[in-house]
């Protein structure tokens, strides 16, 4: 592993700090369907620690918002690697995994038959802002959305995922986690911190990283836009000392109950640490 260069990264937080507001969003493709993209998404949530550290953080807060034997529909569930994390942590859980994008569909695919899980996992090629009948319709105890509204081309299709969201929430009560980038007001803060603390990370994964970033929405836009679409009440909290994630999250209507999931024995030394630092960092969660 190279030398990580964090003395860096409280200039980086600084500058950040003291940056004008303004930056424009540059949006991305919607649908990750590109199979060179898919590949490096998928490998890099196998080994890279700060992508396994985001799914530990939000596998907790699933746990803690999933009733026992609940029912979690997840939107934009790419390759996988997300879920996979919430299922092994939770056992009796079963879920419905939504994604337009065919390639990472198979991929999820082939990850959770070799975990063993496909059992308890559904995979619907859907719109996210437009869900057929079944699943709009259907009874959840969760839902959640995790890494994928950046991939939104702009707010009308922002606000249309998120009416769809809250119109499932109103009907079946559901608990709610969304979990997003949040765009930065420095454009060189993302790539400097990523440099100082995964040096060593893949150029394709870091640029897709970078570029997310890029297209994420500010924490101001996405909580306005929550709000409007209906959502009401959530808790929220961000990374820090950079805000380069955010979250918000309600409980269902079966209430708060104590996390009953167990830890996932998969994460290495730099990984368990990394996930304890955003956890440490991260303003306030549901566990
Ligand atoms: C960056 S991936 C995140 C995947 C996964 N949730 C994770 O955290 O690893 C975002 C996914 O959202 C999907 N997506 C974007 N817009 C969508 C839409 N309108 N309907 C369904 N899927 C969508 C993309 O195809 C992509 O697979």
């Amino acid at each position: 592993m190279g030398i990580r260069p964090l003395w860096r990264v409280p200039g980086i937080v600084v500058r950040e700090r003291l940056h004008s507001p303004g930056r424009e969003r540059i949006p991305e493709p919607m649908v990750m369907d590109d199979a060179e993209s898919v590949v490096h998404f998928h490998a890099g949530g196998a080994a890279n620690p700060g992508m396994q550290a985001v799914y530990d953080l939000c596998a907790r807060a699933i746990d803690a918002l999933l009733p026992p034997g609940g029912r979690l529909l997840d939107l934009g569930i790419g390759s996988g690697r997300a879920l996979s994390t919430v299922l092994r942590r939770r056992p009796d859980v079963h879920a419905v995994g939504v994604d337009l994008a065919p390639n990472m569909l198979a991929t999820a695919r082939e990850l959770f038959v070799s975990e063993g899980l496909e059992a308890r996992v559904e995979l619907v090629q859907a719109d996210i802002t437009a869900l057929p009948k079944s699943l709009a319709d259907a009874k959840w105890d969760a839902v959640s959305c995790m890494w994928t509204l950046h991939q939104l081309p702009d707010f009308d299709v922002l606000d249309a995922a998120l009416r769809q969201i809250a119109a499932v929430q109103r009907d079946s009560g559901a608990a709610l986690w969304l979990s997003d980038f949040a765009r930065l007001k420095d454009p060189s803060a993302c790539p400097a911190m990523l440099q100082c603390v995964d040096p060593d990370s893949p150029m394709g994964l870091r640029q897709d990283a970078i570029a997310s970033e890029a297209a994420a929405f500010t924490r101001e836009e996405l909580s306005a836009h929550i709000l409007a679409a209906g959502l009401g009440g959530l808790h929220s909290g961000h990374a820090t000392p950079l805000p380069y994630l955010q979250a918000y999250w309600m409980f269902g209507s079966r209430g708060k109950h104590a996390p009953t999931g167990r830890q996932d024995s998969a994460l290495d030394g730099r990984t368990r640490r990394e996930a304890s630092l955003l956890r440490w960092g991260f303003t306030a969660k549901p566990f």
